[in-house]
């Protein structure tokens, strides 16, 4: 992640309250991933930054320690490509991670974007360290074709 954990529950809630001040702005792309059965939330998905007024949306996403390997981000994730390339005017997705960050890589192959190649030095980690991104995308035409 490019962000540290947060360090107590009230940081958390800020940044919750932030998030949901933020939902009058229509093009504001901040989701929580919640357990159907249980309802519970777990964590994050959403667009990274505003590149071309949203013609290019990056997709960042995080989920508990205790919630990984269900494949619970891929399902969010495959539902916001619906929603972005069948309900907004967003024309390419693209998700990088750490070269080191090999769950996320396989989130993002599950997710059918196509990888792009690496980029040296391209990210800094929440320790401020740089770090080789590799890129993946997807194209609206692409999607809309298959
Ligand atoms: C990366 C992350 C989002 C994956 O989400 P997820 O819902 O667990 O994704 P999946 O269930 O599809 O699992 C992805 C892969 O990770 C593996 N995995 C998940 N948890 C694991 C664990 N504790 N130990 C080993 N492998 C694990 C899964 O087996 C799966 O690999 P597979 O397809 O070969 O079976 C999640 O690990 C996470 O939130 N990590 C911290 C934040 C982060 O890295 N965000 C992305 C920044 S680019």
């Amino acid at each position: 992640m490019s962000w540290k954990a947060h360090e107590n529950i009230e940081i958390t809630k800020e940044v919750l309250k932030e998030w949901v001040n933020s939902y009058v702005n229509k093009d504001y792309y901040q989701w929580g991933i919640v357990v159907k059965q249980t309802n519970e939330l777990i964590g994050s998905i959403g667009i990274v930054g505003n590149i071309e007024n949203r013609l290019i949306c990056e997709m960042g996403y995080c989920i508990e320690k205790n919630y990984w390997g269900n494949g619970y981000v891929v399902e969010a994730f495959n539902r916001i490509i619906e929603f972005l390339f069948t309900e907004t005017n967003c024309n390419r997705i693209e998700a990088v991670h750490d070269v080191d960050n090999v769950n996320s890589g396989k989130v993002i192959i599950k997710c059918n974007l196509e990888f792009e190649g690496v980029l040296r030095d391209r990210g800094l980690n929440n320790d401020l360290k740089l770090i080789d991104l590799a890129m993946y995308f997807l194209l609206k035409r692409d999607y809309l074709r298959k």
